[in-house]
This record gives structure tokens, sequence and C-alpha cells, in this order.
């Protein structure tokens, strides 16, 4: 009897009737066989073999306020005798609204949908019928949700990514049209003098700048000081719109995200993942000369967006994240740093290239001689298979991280937990040393 047993056998009849077992690329990669949950509280989730994890993939992002969070599912219950979908507009979609134009600094209007994908779609079309200009410029190794248009060079091999300063464009997915290749333009992240050099050639074309202000996809990659300056001042110059596609550093790099945090405004932001706290919803926020297309002629749609329960969970997700001056934040920042600074002293005491970098409530994990990342190239040729057996290892023991090295960070966990994480990545460092020495 392996401690995955009922999982794997659980996978094995997925595989019948779920198209590879599971509902999305992204759930596959797991160790041994993705694995079958049955229940998630606070910080923990347990697998249908028993196995308890503390839980650092949060449904990949979305469970800030861990599994079940009281305040939220209240929220949403209070809504589910009202009714769910009116199809215009209703008061606590409107108090949301304007509530979301106070916390996010580029927010002087808002739009709801259901998805990271979907609300940068929405963001895309604004941008460039605002521009009126086709090109995007998106960096490499960035994720934007699975559209056609936007799903390219994101995870190349160094084969086929091309010259660093001049990447290839490669699209990501079979069934993708050929021609999605030719309005993405891919820059190398944290590089000014690339960007500027290749805005400045070619700025009638670009109409719009798409970026994760920190890369968290591949890495945790914050932007270098004067990064994000640097692309608001050329976008300023050339008239071209500034987009944060803050899917995950919105309400996690802070309640106003990651344009909060560097203090630089873009024109345009996407959030989703932890402003609902893991109800279905996202937003796009921006500047009202722009998100004013939508009355203009720039079509958004969606049977789904901004239903009662959804607009309740995001409402009740600022409440608690917003509450006592913003403490779930600071005690977030607090245990993730003493992570991220117990990992990377774990990995010198184990004489391993291990090295976690982030900011306190999202961070990564990677084995590498090359110390900080600073873009995807550099979290490319880092050690996958040491990293993905790092994780196996971790998992074996109950922590459960995300496969590309992320770590996500809930506010429910206790100091107890970050402790017990701790000696969990000891032992598994341990014994891929073992492993290792034993060739
Ligand atoms: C930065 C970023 N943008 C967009 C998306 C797509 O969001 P969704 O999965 O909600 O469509 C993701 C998903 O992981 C993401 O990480």
């Amino acid at each position: 009897m392996t401690r995955y047993e009922k999982s794997i056998e659980t996978h094995n009849l997925a595989r019948r009737y779920i198209s590879g077992g599971v509902s999305s690329n992204f759930r596959y990669h797991t160790i041994p066989v993705p694995l079958c949950f049955v229940r998630g509280k606070d910080a923990y989730l347990w697998d249908t073999d028993g196995n308890r994890y503390i839980d650092f993939v949060l449904g990949n992002g979305p469970a800030i306020l861990g599994h079940t969070p009281k305040p939220v599912l209240d929220a949403v219950r209070d809504t589910l005798d009202k009714g769910q979908a009116f199809t215009s507009v209703h008061p606590e979609e409107l108090a949301l609204a304007k509530r979301l134009t106070e916390i996010i600094p580029c927010a002087e209007e808002v739009r709801f949908d259901v998805s990271g994908t979907q609300a940068n779609q929405i963001a895309l079309r604004l941008a460039r019928a605002h521009s009126k200009k086709d090109t995007i410029i998106k960096f490499e190794g960035q994720y934007h949700g699975w559209a056609d248009n936007i799903l390219v060079s994101v995870g190349p091999s160094l084969n086929e990514a091309g010259p660093y300063n001049t990447p290839t464009t490669v699209a990501h997915s079979r069934g993708q049209p050929k021609n999605v290749v030719e309005n993405v333009l891919v820059q190398p992240f944290n590089d000014l003098a690339v960007i500027s050099q290749t805005v400045s050639k070619q700025s009638e074309h670009i109409g719009a700048i798409l970026v994760e202000p920190i890369a968290c996809n591949t890495g945790v990659i914050e932007p270098a000081p004067g990064f994000l300056e640097g692309l608001r001042n050329l976008c300023d110059q050339y008239k071209i719109v500034l987009i944060f596609d803050e899917v995950i550093t919105g309400f996690r790099a802070s309640l106003g995200g990651a344009q909060q945090r560097y203090g630089v405004t873009p024109d345009l932001a996407v959030f989703a993942k932890a402003c609902a706290a893991g109800f279905p919803i996202s937003i796009v926020a921006g500047k009202r000369e722009i998100m004013n297309g939508v009355t203009d002629g720039v079509i958004h749609g969606g049977t789904y967006n901004g239903l009662t329960s959804t607009v309740a969970a995001c409402a009740a997700t600022i409440t608690t994240l917003a509450a006592n001056n913003g403490a779930l934040f600071k005690k977030m920042e607090r245990q993730g740093t003493t992570l991220i600074d117990g990992i990377n002293t774990l990995g010198r005491k184990h004489n391993l290239p291990l090295h976690a970098q982030g900011i306190g409530t999202i961070f990564t994990t990677v084995f590498t001689e090359k110390q900080p990342l600073t873009h995807y190239r550099d979290y490319k040729s880092s050690d996958e298979g040491l990293r993905l057996r790092f994780i196996e290892e971790l998992q074996h023991r109950g922590v459960r991280t995300t496969s590309r090295g992320t770590w996500f960070m809930s506010s429910v966990l206790t100091d107890n937990d970050i402790h017990e994480t701790l000696n969990t990545v000891d032992a598994a460092l341990e014994a891929l040393k073992q492993e290792i020495a034993k060739g």
C-alpha cells in the first residue's frame, strides 16, 4: 500500500471520464498523479488517502484567506436566496466597484469578469481600441491566460527562445493559429535598455505593453528598481497603453496590487485569483477614457460577470484583508520572510544550490548557482529535475507547493505551520543530499 494508493485509483478512473483526468492542463503535473483531494480547511488540505498537507498552492493563488474562510462563505451564503444572475446591475456590484476605485490606484472605473484569461482579453481589446495600434509587447516566461492571442513564449526552451535581445515569439499550444505570433513582440523582463530600443524603433505599431509587475509564473522575480517606472515613461512618450496583469499580485503584493507596492500606476490592470478568496471573479480596472471604450464599440460580454455570489465574495475578502490596517498582510509578510530566509539557510546547511526569493506573500524555490533570478532565462536554466524532486520530497512529508516552485502564502498559517514547514524542508533536503551522494 503506497501513500497515494486511493489517489492513483481515482486518477485511473478519472482518465476514463475526464480528458486527461483533470480539468486544466496546469493540474496535470503532479506527483505521482494529480492527487484526489477531499477537503480543505484553513491552511490544510486532505487527500483521499487521508494524508494532510500544509497547502502553499491554494488553488494556484486564490485562497489567500485559506480554505473555507468564514466571512467569505457567510457573505456568499447570504446571496443564495436572493438570486445569482440578474443580467443587469445590482446594488452590491455598484458598491464593490466604488470600493475598488478607492483601493486600486489606476481604477477610475472597473468591469467584472470571471477569470484572469478573460479579463486580460478585454484589457487587450480596450488597449488596442484606444491606441489604434495592434502590436502587444509581452515578457518572456509570463503567462496571461490560455487564449490564443496571448499564449506565446510562456515557457519556451532555451533552444527555441531565440536571441536574448530579440526573443522569438513561440506559440505554446498545438492548435493555435499560426498567425498568433504576428501581433506579439516578446521582450526580456527587467531589461529597460532592450525594451527602450525595441519601442523606439517600432512605436508606431505598439499599442500596449502587458506585464506581470512581479514575474510570478517562472520564478518570483521582482521588478528591478526603475523598471516599472521606465515602462511607464516609455508608454507615456510613445502613446502606448500600459497594462499590469495583477491576476496573481492583486490583493497579494498589497491590497492595491503591485502598482500600490511599487508606486507605479498603469493605464489598465487586471485582478483575479486572491481578489475573491477562491470564488470566480476578475476585475479589469483603469483610466476612464480607456475603459469608456465599452460604450463606444468595444465589445465585452460574459453571462456570469458580476454574479451576486462572486461580488459578495470579493467584497468580504476586501473587508477581511483591510481590517486592522492590513494586519493580515503584515503577518503574511513576516511569515513569508521567515520561510524565505529559513529555506536559504537550510540550502546552505545541506550544501545544495537551493535559492528562495520573492516577497513575503509569494515566493519561489529553485536550484541554481545564479542567484538572484532576474529574468525568465535565469529561471529556465535552473535545475528543473532537482526542483521537482524537492517538491516530491516535500509532498511525501505533507507540504504542498506548485511544480513551478511557487509558494503562495495564506493568512491562516500559524507560526507552528511555518516551523513544521521548515523542518520538512530540512528533511527533504537531507533526503535529496543522500540521493545525490549515492549517485
Ligand atoms: C499572471 C496571470 N495572468 C492570467 C492568468 C489566467 O487566469 P485564469 O486562470 O483565471 O484564467 C493567470 C493564471 O494563472 C496568471 O497567473
